[in-house]
């Protein structure tokens, strides 16, 4: 039921693989990048929020080598068709609709005065597509990682982090908030990150506790946050503060909002008692992991579930029934606390439990939810992993 993740030595080794069948190149660089898990602090990092994720050991890797022409190439296990773009001059949106995570790293180079000249690469991924584990974000730190291993440059990594969220903004249309890109770029084994969304600061949180384990349970209900309910959230939550005469979230209290209630209307009013509530929960989940009060987060997460699934709705039936399922096996059973991780509208859940009770519990997870929806689940254990790194790189 478990499933292992597969090595990141294997990835790296397909990657070069796939360079060599479908593009007849050798690999002088190869990138990862690896996907993310929230514990807790969703859809606030656009509020200037606290948000406590860590890397996932699932990566994406890029194994390329210039080409000598001012083409990219681009081919992915994942799909037939080849992407391939001009990289001296400016990027436009294309296809295949994945390149454009690419096309958006490009442009991020260019519009700092890096000169691309043109590349072979092959990309490969374990982590889940559309499941709320920021494979966006994996690819976008993958390809600036990758780019910097063939410009032989390093990037200040909150620059680097920075000019992937701006890829995502305006190659992918998704105006998200600076979690996905963080974690996959400062990510650090046995480490979360504890952002600080409104000075941008990582601060990385020890959890090494080998008693814990963090299971991730994808509920194979694909999540598209391009398609416009994450975007309406953020425009409430703007509107939200706007109504609230205020400059920042960090300034309003639950009284404030219980106050402006009328005025504020729904659903923006519920919008509001999410954002100021999860914020609390965030700084609370922080200071209960400083003083290794881990039983305190179950509450915690469960009442973060609950805030994204009737005030924020941004859960679905499929990651309520997870939750639910995860609730009933409850401390007797092994679990802490379960939530919905990620954007949502699908996606994945997020189960802190016993890690000498995990592969029970996942076997639950995976058999009580194959019965209510006729899915089968896709259910793994992570620890908190390094960031995007580059592997090799031959000169
Ligand atoms: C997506 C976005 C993040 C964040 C989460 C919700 O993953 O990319 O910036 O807003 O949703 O917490």
């Amino acid at each position: 039921m478990l499933q292992l993740n597969p090595n990141l030595t294997d990835l790296v080794a397909d990657a070069a693989a796939g360079l060599r069948q479908r593009l007849h190149a050798t690999a002088t660089v190869t990138a990862a990048a690896p996907g993310r898990v929230n514990l807790i602090g969703e859809h606030i990092d656009y509020c200037d929020g606290f948000v406590m994720p860590f890397a996932i050991d699932r990566y994406i890797v890029i194994a390329g080598c210039a080409n000598g022409t001012a083409e990219a190439r681009i081919a992915t296990a994942l799909d037939e068709e080849l992407a391939v773009f001009k990289v001296t001059e400016p990027q436009q949106i294309g296809t295949p609709k994945w390149s454009n995570y690419l096309r958006g790293v490009i442009q991020g180079f260019q519009d700092r005065g890096h000169h691309l000249a043109g590349f072979d690469a092959f990309i490969v991924s374990s982590v889940p597509g559309g499941a709320g584990l920021s494979s966006s974000a994996a690819l976008e730190c993958a390809t600036a990682t990758f780019l910097e291993g063939l410009l032989d440059t390093v990037l200040d990594t909150r620059e680097k982090a920075l000019l992937c969220q701006k890829a995502e903004h305006e190659f992918a249309h998704v105006p998200c908030g600076i979690m996905d890109q963080f974690a996959s770029a400062f990510g650090k084994p046995n480490r979360l990150i504890l952002i600080d969304c409104q000075t941008g600061e990582p601060n990385l949180v020890p959890f090494d506790n080998l008693d814990l384990t963090v299971l991730i349970s994808n509920t194979m209900v694909h999540h598209e946050l391009s398609d416009g309910g994450y975007a309406a959230r953020r425009k409430h939550t703007e509107d939200g503060l706007a109504i609230l005469g205020k400059a920042s979230w960090r300034d309003v209290t639950a009284a404030d909002v219980s106050a402006a209630w009328t005025q504020l209307g729904d659903p923006i009013n519920r919008r509001a008692r999410h954002v100021v509530g999860e914020i609390a929960r965030t700084v609370a989940a922080a200071a209960a992991l400083e003083r290794n009060d881990f039983e305190a987060l179950g509450p915690l997460m469960a009442a973060s579930h609950d805030s994204l699934r009737d005030d924020f709705e941004v859960s679905c039936a499929e990651l309520d029934i997870m939750v639910e399922i995860a609730r009933k096996i409850g401390r007797a059973g092994g679990v802490i606390g379960a939530r919905m991780t990620g954007g949502g509208f699908g996606g994945s859940t997020v189960t802190l439990c016993d890690a000498s009770k995990a592969a029970d519990v996942a076997a639950t997870l995976a058999a009580e939810y194959a019965k209510a929806t006729g899915l089968t689940p896709q259910i793994f254990a992570s620890r908190p992993s390094q960031g995007a790194h580059l592997v090799a790189q031959a000169k």
